[in-house]
């Protein structure tokens, strides 16, 4: 994850003047050198964002990402009926419930909460991530962090339903779609992809 983080920041620098320095000449590759024991590495301490476990008074500041991701990001994929009954579809105390079982994990960037992912079982369930925050990656870290626990609890694949607007990002991190389908949200219909990786 680490390499991956180097080469976005490089392609992609963001606004903390760390994340322009130059690879150090001891993190480059040089072929047949020997593995280096373990050291802190400085790119990970120079993140702007942190991801960690869910917290119970994260459960406010979730459902603003979750609604917000919907009602901007996703407004290019659905209409607007369709994205108040998506937004509309969990509350303070379903979203408890819902992340009451499996794994969540959260991103914080300035001390602000920016995105979720939550994973049962085999079954991605959620990746949201706020919009002011999209496409630096945080989704795929996230979403790298599911995956890493689903390895450890012996998982072989997984499966999610992305939305339109997430199609992409999914394909990116190695899913397949096997078709669209057609959800509902209070009597709305949502088209999705049902997606499949495989982690063998
Ligand atoms: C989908 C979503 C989670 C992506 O979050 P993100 O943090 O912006 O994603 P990342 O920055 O990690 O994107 C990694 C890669 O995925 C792909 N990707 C992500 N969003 C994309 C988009 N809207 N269009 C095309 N490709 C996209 C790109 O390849 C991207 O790499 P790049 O930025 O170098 O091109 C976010 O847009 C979101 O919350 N959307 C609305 C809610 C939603 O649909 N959630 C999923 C429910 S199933």
């Amino acid at each position: 994850m680490l390499q991956w983080l180097r080469q976005r920041f490089q392609r992609r620098p963001l606004t903390e003047p760390a994340l322009h320095h130059p690879e150090p000449p001891e993190q480059q590759s040089h072929g047949s050198a020997a593995p280096q024991a373990a050291e802190p590495d400085p790119i990970a301490a120079l993140m702007p964002f942190q991801i960690r476990p869910l917290d119970s008074s994260d459960m406010a500041d979730l459902l603003g990402v979750f609604r917000e991701a919907i009602q901007i990001s996703a407004a290019d994929d659905y209409d607007q009926q369709q994205r108040d009954a998506w937004s509309q579809a969990q509350s303070h105390d379903s979203l408890i419930s819902v992340l009451s079982e499996g794994d969540t994990v959260v991103a914080e960037w300035d001390d602000k909460l920016v995105g979720f992912a939550h994973r049962i079982r085999d079954y991605i369930n959620m990746v949201f991530v706020h919009p002011d925050a999209s496409r630096v990656g945080i989704a795929t870290l996230l979403y790298q962090h599911l995956e890493d626990g689903a390895r450890i609890d012996g998982i072989t694949e997984l499966t999610t339903h992305a939305s339109l607007t997430a199609h992409d990002f999914f394909a990116y991190m190695g899913f397949i779609s096997e078709g669209q389908e057609q959800a509902e949200r209070d009597g709305v219909p949502l088209t999705r992809h049902l997606m499949r990786k495989s982690l063998v």
